[in-house]
């Protein structure tokens, strides 16, 4: 029996291709190409799966060019490449790939607030400048983080792990806010208080955002919300760009509307904003938040097991849209 063809996107780890080409015909990019939307959808024709990264979009046009497609197993959480309703019109399923990348991603989290409050990549580039000559009682001195207030915009998995790291480990008080408010006992285990938005924002010595993104969290935070901060607070963005206005947030920061940035995604990335690379406020990582071997690996292996678990049993482990029978 000839075997399901499948194209994987970018450059994975070589046992999960080999794994892959188990149960599949598969076409792979290994040399990690970026392909163009005509280049993808030329490669996808005959293909029944599609193995993407969170960088490929997939959208009407494109499945309706590729009509054997029937799923995407995205190695991400995240999925706003996926235009889901398109997807469950022509009958493709989507998958992501939740939950082995929670705790890696909220230790990034933690690690990009601690980085901004502390100051430490502007306080690097000063010392590796050779400007470091002399003491100084203010020399970047930053905020604490133990016993300030930490904000949480979106709370969902990362955001309550983010939450337990701030009140167990820091001794922080946590507020957040979401779209819908937890139940009391997951409240209680993150030991987290729900709040307006406004609140969150005027309240928070310290806002982390873990938030979807979609047409609803566009600009979430903007110049009218960074208004609202304190002149002493920090902001991280570790959920994806689009979310803040970077261009808003740059003058922001300049201005010290709010005192420092950290921010792991951007609007339009890998382009950065110009005015955020030359504002000294900001520490800027790219799209790492989930970036350990360990954790990319299970991602990575999550996505070929949606893959082989629907297109051979007709069981996706995750599936995102309405069950897509083969
Ligand atoms: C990374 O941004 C993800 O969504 O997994």
């Amino acid at each position: 029996m000839n075997k399901p063809k499948i194209l994987v996107a970018r450059a994975v780890f070589p046992e999960v291709i080999a794994k892959l080409a188990q149960h599949f015909d598969v076409e792979s990019n290994q040399t990690d190409e970026l392909w163009t939307k005509a280049q993808l959808t030329a490669k996808l024709q005959g293909k029944q799966g599609v193995f993407t990264t969170g960088g490929e979009r997939i959208d009407a046009e494109l499945l309706a060019a590729c009509p054997d497609l029937k799923i995407c197993a995205n190695m991400a959480v995240g999925y706003n490449n996926f235009d889901l309703d398109a997807m469950t019109a022509a009958g493709v399923l989507g998958t992501n790939a939740p939950d082995v990348l929670t705790e890696t991603t909220a230790d990034f989290g933690f690690a990009l607030l601690m980085a901004t409050a502390r100051r430490m990549a502007e306080a690097e580039h000063f010392l590796r400048a050779g400007l470091w000559t002399k003491w100084s009682y203010d020399m970047f001195a930053g905020s604490d983080i133990h016993g300030a207030t930490l904000g949480i915009l979106g709370m969902g998995r990362i955001g309550q792990g983010i939450a337990r790291r701030g009140a167990y480990g820091f001794g922080m008080e946590v507020i957040y806010h979401n779209r819908s408010r937890l139940d009391a006992a997951t409240e209680a285990e993150c030991r987290a208080n729900y709040v307006s938005k406004e609140e969150l924002l005027k309240t928070a010595d310290h806002l982390v955002l873990v938030l979807p993104y979609s047409a609803a969290s566009h600009h979430a935070i903007g110049a009218p919300e960074l208004a609202l901060m304190k002149p002493t607070a920090t902001l991280v963005n570790i959920a994806r760009g689009g979310i803040v206005d970077d261009a808003a947030l740059a003058h922001a920061l300049r201005n010290k509307t709010i005192a420092a940035a950290g921010l792991d995604v951007f609007e339009g990335e890998p382009k950065v904003h110009p005015d955020l690379l030359t504002v000294p406020n900001v520490v800027l990582t790219p799209h790492i938040a989930s970036a350990t071997l360990p954790t990319r690996l299970a991602m990575a292996n999550l996505a070929a097991d949606n893959l082989i678990g629907f297109l051979l049993n007709n069981k996706p482990l995750t599936p995102l849209n309405a069950k897509v029978p083969i």
